[in-house]
């Protein structure tokens, strides 16, 4: 089987930025509040009128470059996200549109938070046979138009942001590998995170948009206690196939939702803090976005380099659940 490596990272976060001075105007909130409960301080904002392939687009071309690569070279670009352009075409349709990659097939993955993980999965499986060469997996959101600005218990939580990376067959060269990917979901949970309208059941209309049914609803607590278990489920399985030891991986990014739930997983799984890479305090909940924001900000800063061994895992909507390992 071939090996496939991460060749490229990119990312784009919104200019505008949302401190949590600017709820407590709106909600009865707090900073302390919002800060000490999830570790956020702030979050990125997009501009009315900017869609999930406007931010994508820069982020994919940071990634090619990084990769060395042109458009023209993809044979695959995977968008993980629940928040596209538009209900259809896919999102990965119009990436292909903006970036001119007239070779690849693209498409859309709605998995909540873990759709890169998910992208990484279904990247590794089209890739394994050396049918296809290279991919783009995106992970990305605008979620603001998303949000209740009256609910203090989730706008308070979430980012617009957008992440990519380009993923090759390995040339022999460096010893970069997708080690492993774990993927996972729960059906019975899905009343726990959802968005009830703009979908085939309560299709658009004024009424639906009047009884709020288009914004995010969320049990917040009982969600902590599934992500926290579920994130450290996953991990194990990932390191079980790979044969790699906790004590062997050089970082860990966790889904970036709420720092307690970082931390939890971090202790449960024994891995010490200054290997977790938080972003959290920065940029929110950005969803799909976390980790390969996360990722490729940790990779241009110089903290992880080639040859690290980097695990990740998320949770979200669906449940949905993942992780996935491998050396930069
Ligand atoms: N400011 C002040 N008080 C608040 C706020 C707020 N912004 N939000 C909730 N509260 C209140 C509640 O009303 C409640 O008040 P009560 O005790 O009078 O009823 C109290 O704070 C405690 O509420 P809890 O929900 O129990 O608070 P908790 O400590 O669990 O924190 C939070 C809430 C931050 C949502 C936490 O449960 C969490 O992070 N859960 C995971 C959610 C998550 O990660 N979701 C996304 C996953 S999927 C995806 O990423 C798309």
């Amino acid at each position: 089987m071939e090996k496939i490596v991460i060749k490229g990272t990119g990312s784009f976060l919104p200019e505008r930025i949302i401190p949590n001075s600017y709820f407590e105007k709106i909600v009865e909130t707090s900073n302390e509040w919002i800060f000490s409960r999830t570790g956020i301080q702030e979050r990125r904002m997009v501009l009315p009128g900017q869609a999930l392939s406007d931010i994508a687009t820069p982020a994919c071309q940071q990634a090619l470059e990084m990769a060395g690569l042109s458009p023209d070279d993809l044979d695959l670009i995977i968008v993980g996200t629940s928040t596209p352009d538009m209900p259809t075409p896919s999102t990965g349709c119009m990436l292909q549109y903006r970036l001119g990659a007239k070779n690849a097939v693209a498409f859309d993955i709605s998995a909540a938070c873990p759709a890169f993980i998910y992208g990484l999965a279904i990247a590794q499986k089209f890739m394994q046979d050396g049918s296809y060469r290279h991919a783009l997996i995106v992970g990305g959101e605008i979620i603001s138009p998303r949000i209740d600005y009256q609910d203090r218990a989730t706008c308070v939580l979430f980012g617009d942001g957008v992440g990519a990376v380009v993923l090759g067959l390995s040339d022999g060269k460096g010893d970069g590998e997708i080690l492993a990917t774990e993927i996972q979901s729960d059906g019975n949970l899905w009343g726990l995170l959802n968005v009830p309208g703009g979908g085939s059941l309560h299709p658009p209309s004024i009424p639906m948009v009047e009884a709020g049914l288009h914004y995010i609803k969320m049990k917040g607590n009982e969600i902590f206690k599934h992500a926290v278990r579920s994130m450290s489920e996953s991990v194990r399985k990932a390191l079980e196939k790979s044969g790699v030891s906790i004590h062997q991986i050089d970082w860990f990014i966790p889904h970036q939702a709420n720092i307690r739930i970082m931390e939890a997983v971090a202790k449960q799984l024994d891995i010490p803090k200054k290997k977790v890479i938080v972003t959290v305090h920065k940029y929110g909940n950005t969803s799909a976005a976390t980790i390969p924001t996360a990722l490729d900000e940790a990779v241009r800063a110089g903290q992880i380099q080639r040859g690290d061994l980097v695990l990740v895992s998320s949770f979200g909507a669906g449940l949905t659940w993942g992780a996935a390992l491998f050396r930069f």
